[in-house]
């Protein structure tokens, strides 16, 4: 069960990817990216090198693997590359699933962070810039209007409980809302409030599936590039502050590195 899974703290390491609770420090991140944008800020603050074997995923596929080691942690950079058609960045539900599928079996990591930038509802007090570590996840797009079956399309999901993280980062804490389109139809802005969502996004919750099938605990780190509630073009606005967010985005998930490397080495 999820929610019950030790919290990230010295005296309470999580248990490792096979979830066998023998509570070895973390040792392997595993941080899975959408966009080159996001990623590339990351590259090269944890000096990490691009795999270029490319042993590790099927020949063909365009997911990229950056790796290092960064603080005595085995970080992992996985972007899920450039569509080969279309040459542009392979975002949404689906790329997220299978490289989040196929770096775990892979990598075998203690724990997963999934960093993007996201949509925020400044109702709910998000601003373009802010940052959340996310609580919960859900999709607002599976819409399966049959008894049970509807609770199976919402997806919701408490994520990796970081109590320690939260108060040593001083980071926002809200729910987060996945869906396959950046734009919001009137539909999915109902579901997305339903699901008690502050920021949206293409990936977070298919990232938290797969790492809740494979019992690896999963974080999810989002930056707000757009509001969507208000007046402006949420394209527009996505694109003109994109870069910029991303930098932040980039030193925040820094620091939970660092909090990650420092918590162990106490221990370690
Ligand atoms: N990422 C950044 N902005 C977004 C939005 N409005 N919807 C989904 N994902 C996003």
């Amino acid at each position: 069960e999820w929610s019950s899974q030790p919290e990230v703290t010295a005296a309470h390491p999580p248990k490792n990817a096979a979830g066998d609770g023998d509570r070895r420090p973390i040792s392997t991140v595993l941080i899975i990216i959408a966009m080159q944008t996001e990623a590339l800020p990351l590259v090269n603050k944890f000096h990490l090198s691009e795999d270029i074997d490319g042993s590790l995923f099927p020949k063909g596929v365009p997911w990229v693997r950056y790796h290092g080691i960064y603080k005595e942690l085995h970080i992992n950079l996985v972007w899920t590359g450039k569509d080969s058609i279309l040459g542009v960045d392979s975002i949404g539900t689906i790329s997220a699933s299978l490289v989040s599928y196929a770096s775990i079996q892979a990598l075998k990591p203690d724990l997963i962070i999934n960093a993007g930038t996201a949509g925020g509802f400044k109702a709910k007090g998000a601003c373009v810039a802010d940052v959340y570590l996310v609580s919960n996840v859900a999709f607002h797009d599976r819409r399966i209007p049959i008894h049970v079956n509807y609770l199976y399309g919402i997806g919701a999901r408490q994520t990796f409980s970081t109590p320690n993280l939260i108060d040593e980062l001083n980071l926002k804490v809200g729910k987060l809302s996945t869906g396959d389109s950046l734009d919001m139809s009137p539909q999915d802005e109902v579901l997305i409030l339903a699901n008690d969502a502050v920021v949206k996004d293409m990936e977070g919750a298919a990232v938290a599936y797969v790492a809740d099938l494979l019992s690896v605990p999963a974080i999810f780190i989002k930056a707000v590039t757009n509001t969507v509630d208000g007046q402006k073009s949420i394209a527009e606005e996505f694109l003109q502050n994109l870069i910029a967010v991303c930098t932040t985005l980039a030193q925040t998930v820094s620091q939970v590195v660092d909090f990650i490397s420092g918590v162990y080495q106490i221990i370690g």
